[in-house]
């Protein structure tokens, strides 16, 4: 219903003081929060409160999230959570890392966005530092703002080189959810409502490389020829899913034979989440074209990019602007993922993945063997782990038992009974005990109420 313009300033006014930090009593901060689930409930999708398992079955549903800093979260009640989520990948330098916020004041001081016509030096800036981080010779970046983006323009670069059209993608496979990201999503209940989709996609068993060969083979019997290849180094939201160790060098090599383009999706992998700087280091296999996001924003700022090789990137010369975007590659973003790539390098982000995610694997393996009916298997690489759970209720049920103790993790979109732990790379120790402590009284209680 349309309000009056007063009405619609005293809104914005009280709005704009609280974001100011204006003092709340208690009081004021329990109507607070009640009004927020009654905007949520009325003018944004009522379906969102019911659907976090974890926080709605704890009876904490209104904990309205206010502040955070490194890997603690704290709502408006001053409830404290240990973040072992991590903003679904996002905050892999932790919440509010000084050295990205320092980048983003520094510009915001200057100037926040751009005209578009002038050459904007932080983009320059960080597709020339992420050139000389990509794996072999990834040169060229164009800056979007989330994955969704960086795929789609991924699909749009590989059609426009390759002159075809058909896709192959991994069942599990997540890759953003737009017309062209969705026709690579390897879950049905995504899918399903939008099909078809704009591509021609063919699915093959994830870590598969046979059944991938078989694809590319029984493709070329009919004279289909393959664009790309789309794959996560590690599947995400499948759950923290490590392929065999042959699978992306197999993935390589059929590509280069089929004359295919392989393109890594390393949105959620990518700046150390698995333990290597890039997911695809693992393997040494350098793709065609390489997708990030999340984590390269910093945890302050939405950027994502799709980097390719100076020879793809030909084609996307005579005309610029095949592909453009307003906001994507503005100077606030660039500025925060520059400074996102300092403090990875700095503080060996990727090596901290790597020690802390064998760590907890060890002893989520031993809380496996001790709590055998609860936890059904741990997986994963670095912080990128996922625990699988024999049903989805005991999932739910200790996802609201950690959140009850304070401890914040979530599901993965694509598998309901696997509970996520993507922390920031740099947790503490100290803190991953904690966790590990809460996680172990949660699993007691499960057992005992089965
Ligand atoms: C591997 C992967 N690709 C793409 C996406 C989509 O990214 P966004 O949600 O930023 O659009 C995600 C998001 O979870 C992801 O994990």
């Amino acid at each position: 219903m349309r309000l009056s313009t007063d009405e619609v300033l005293q809104q914005t006014r009280r709005y704009l003081d609280l974001i100011g930090g204006r003092h709340l009593s208690t009081a004021e901060k329990q109507s607070f929060i009640a009004e927020t689930v009654e905007s949520y409930e009325r003018y944004y999708n009522r379906g969102f409160i019911s659907y976090r398992k974890a926080v709605t079955e704890a009876g904490q549903f209104a904990a309205l999230e206010w502040s955070g800093e490194g890997s603690m979260l704290w709502d408006l009640l001053g409830r404290e959570y240990i973040d072992c989520l991590g903003g679904f990948g996002i905050f892999s330098a932790g919440v509010n890392h000084p050295k990205v916020m320092k980048a983003v004041a520094d510009q915001m001081q200057r100037m926040a966005l751009n005209s578009q016509e002038l050459l904007e030096p932080w983009r320059a800036a960080l597709a020339r530092v992420l050139a000389g981080i990509t794996p072999g010779e990834l040169q060229n970046s164009f800056f979007i703002n989330n994955g969704t983006d960086a795929i789609e323009g991924a699909i749009k670069l590989t059609r426009l080189f390759t002159r075809r059209n058909t896709f192959i993608s991994a069942i599990g496979g997540f890759h953003g959810k737009s017309m062209g990201s969705l026709s690579l999503m390897g879950k049905a209940s995504f899918r399903e409502p939008f099909e078809a989709g704009l591509q021609d996609v063919r699915f093959v068993p994830y870590g598969d490389s046979e059944a991938l060969e078989s694809e590319f083979r029984r493709c070329e019997a009919v004279g289909v020829q393959i664009a790309g290849v789309v794959l996560e180094p590690v599947q995400g939201e499948a759950g923290g899913v490590v392929p065999p160790p042959d699978f992306f060098p197999r993935a390589r090599e059929l590509c280069t034979r089929y004359g295919a383009l392989l393109i890594a999706d390393e949105i959620q992998t990518g700046m150390g989440r698995t333990g290597k700087l890039w997911g695809v280091d693992h393997w040494n296999v350098v793709p065609d074209i390489m997708c990030v996001g999340k984590s390269i924003g910093g945890g302050v700022m939405p950027l994502s990019a799709f980097i390719s090789t100076a020879a793809i990137w030909e084609v996307m010369v005579p005309n610029p602007i095949i592909h453009s975007t307003t906001f994507g590659g503005n100077p606030l973003a660039c500025a925060a993922g520059l400074a996102a790539i300092e403090v990875t390098l700095e503080e060996d982000l990727p090596g901290q993945a790597a020690i802390k995610g064998e760590f907890l694997l060890r002893e989520l393996g031993c809380l496996q063997e001790k709590y055998p009916s609860v936890l059904k298997a741990a997986q994963g690489k670095g912080l990128l782990i996922g625990m699988e759970f024999p049903q989805q209720e005991i999932g739910w049920k200790v996802a609201s038992g950690l959140f009850r103790r304070g401890v914040l993790v979530a599901g993965t979109y694509s598998k309901a009974q696997v509970i996520r732990i993507e922390p920031a790379l740099g947790i503490p120790m100290e803190l991953l005990q904690e966790m590990l402590n809460r996680l172990e009284d949660t699993f007691r209680e499960v057992a005992k109420e089965m």
